[in-house]
């Protein structure tokens, strides 16, 4: 099967790809070389720009399966450590494999003295996801053998360096926020992953923070959701970085960067904003809801849309069921889930909302379940960002691992100026 793109007079043929649940796509690679034309396609909504096989999303039908288990099935099953492992390593570890794979990350997760150094250099008041994008990209740096920028040499460590970004972006975020509370650091125990980032976080000097199974269960839960989703704005910069040779640490730099801009992981910061101003305002949020019809970018309802999801993000009715059981286990009464609820049921009758197929995303319902954990708002993407670090690491590693690679090089329309003479300043308007 071929697909025709008639231009002018001429026609041109291109081979036609089909992924492996029948995606269908335009092989366009020899589309500038054959026509001199480029597709323009602003946000790339449009746009395959890698062939992958970590995790499969179909937008419409509110479809999200990674390596091939539907999310609902790992939600219910799996937990946090077994999941990333199959994003990684493509399938789900045997018993052996599990437990390999869990003492490398307990062996991993102490971060250096020399490391634990650079945060002194942070004011207490410094934006966590700015702080742990920078410590990450230290980390390649403290360990050079382990970041060398050449694929094959990195890819023959690659177990080990997966299992320190992973239990290293736990610890550092745990660390980050006792840096923001001007806490001492803990260090990790021999605990399970959750439970350990639970000490590192809340344990005090003499006491140990014990968490009850329903806390850890939940944390576990929201980690995995956030696992990984396909080629979203961070996990493509972190393939885009990787295009260029960059070693994993950077790479998972340059993701945290990306995951923290507020129409992505800093979305669950905003709808926690959003209904706390409309608590403060004694509202019920429908000012909310009339000012986001308005069109602005700033007065969005955060935590509704998608770029992909136009049904349903399954992602967030897991997490919106899990949110009333675990805050009715916890005997937390909160009255921003009052309004959450509220503001759902108002939006979906909306023509407004029903019309842009704007449902609730991932990031509506999980900040409510983050505050009930103890987990200060500002914290809530770093959470995020520990949650992703084995999507995008399965995508670096698939960017590291193609020998026919190239470095991301998209073309642009240029609207600027054409060519002009330079004036001398004296001789400017
Ligand atoms: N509130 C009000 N209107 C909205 C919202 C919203 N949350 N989201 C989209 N719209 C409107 C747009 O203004 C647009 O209206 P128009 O057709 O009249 O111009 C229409 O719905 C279509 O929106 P798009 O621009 O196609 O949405 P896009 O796919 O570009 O953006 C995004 C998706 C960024 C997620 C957007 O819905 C949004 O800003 N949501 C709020 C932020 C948020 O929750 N982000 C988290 C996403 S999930 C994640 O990253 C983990």
């Amino acid at each position: 099967m071929s697909a025709l793109i008639k231009i002018d007079d001429k026609e041109f043929s291109f081979p036609v790809m089909t992924g492996t649940e029948g995606e269908k796509a335009i092989d366009a690679r020899s589309l500038r070389k054959d026509t001199g034309y480029i597709f323009f396609d602003q946000g790339y909504g449009n746009t395959g720009s890698c062939e992958s096989a970590v995790t499969f999303l179909d937008g419409d039908n509110g479809i999200l399966r990674h390596r091939g288990y539907p999310i609902e099935q790992l939600a219910a099953h799996s937990e946090f450590v077994e999941t990333a492992y199959l994003i990684i390593y493509g399938e789900l570890p045997n018993a052996v494999q599990r437990k390999k794979f869990g003492q490398l990350l307990r062996q991993s997760g102490h971060v250096e003295t020399q490391l634990q150094e650079i945060f002194a250099g942070f004011p207490k008041e410094a934006p966590p996801m700015a702080m742990l994008s920078s410590i990450v990209n230290a980390l390649g740096a403290h360990f050079p053998h382990l970041a060398t920028n050449d694929f094959e040499k990195d890819l023959k460590n690659f177990d080990l360096t997966a299992a320190i970004a992973i239990s290293k972006i736990r610890t550092i975020g745990a660390m980050i926020y006792r840096h923001s509370q001007g806490l001492p650091f803990m260090h990790p125990k021999d605990l399970p992953f959750c439970d350990n980032l639970l000490h590192l976080m809340f344990s005090e000097p003499y006491q140990d923070y014990v968490a009850i199974p329903e806390v850890t269960k939940a944390l576990n839960l929201l980690l995995l959701m956030h696992a990984d989703h396909e080629q979203n704005c961070s996990t493509s910069t972190v393939r885009m970085v990787g295009s260029s040779g960059a070693n994993l640490f950077t790479s998972l730099s340059a993701g945290i960067n990306a995951l923290s801009g507020p129409l992505h992981g800093g979305a669950n910061v905003a709808v926690m904003q959003m209904l706390q101003s409309i608590h403060d305002e004694g509202d019920d949020g429908s000012r909310f809801i009339e000012a986001a019809k308005g069109g602005s970018k700033s007065n969005r309802l955060m935590g509704f849309g998608h770029a992909v999801y136009r049904n349903f993000d399954p992602r967030a009715t897991i997490i919106g069921q899990a949110c009333d059981s675990v805050l009715k286990k916890l005997g937390i009464s909160d009255p921003l889930l009052d309004i959450a609820k509220h503001l759902e049921e108002a939006a979906l009758k909306d023509d407004y909302f029903v019309s842009r197929k704007l449902y609730p995303n991932v990031d509506f319902y999980s900040g409510i379940i983050f505050r009930a954990l103890g987990i200060p708002t500002n914290m809530f993407t770093v959470m995020f960002a520990i949650g992703r670090s084995p999507g995008w690491i399965a995508n670096w590693k698939e960017v590291a691992s193609n020998p026919k690679g190239r470095i991301y090089r998209p073309r642009q329309i240029f609207t600027g100026s054409t060519p002009r003479d330079y004036v001398l300043i004296d001789q400017r308007s």
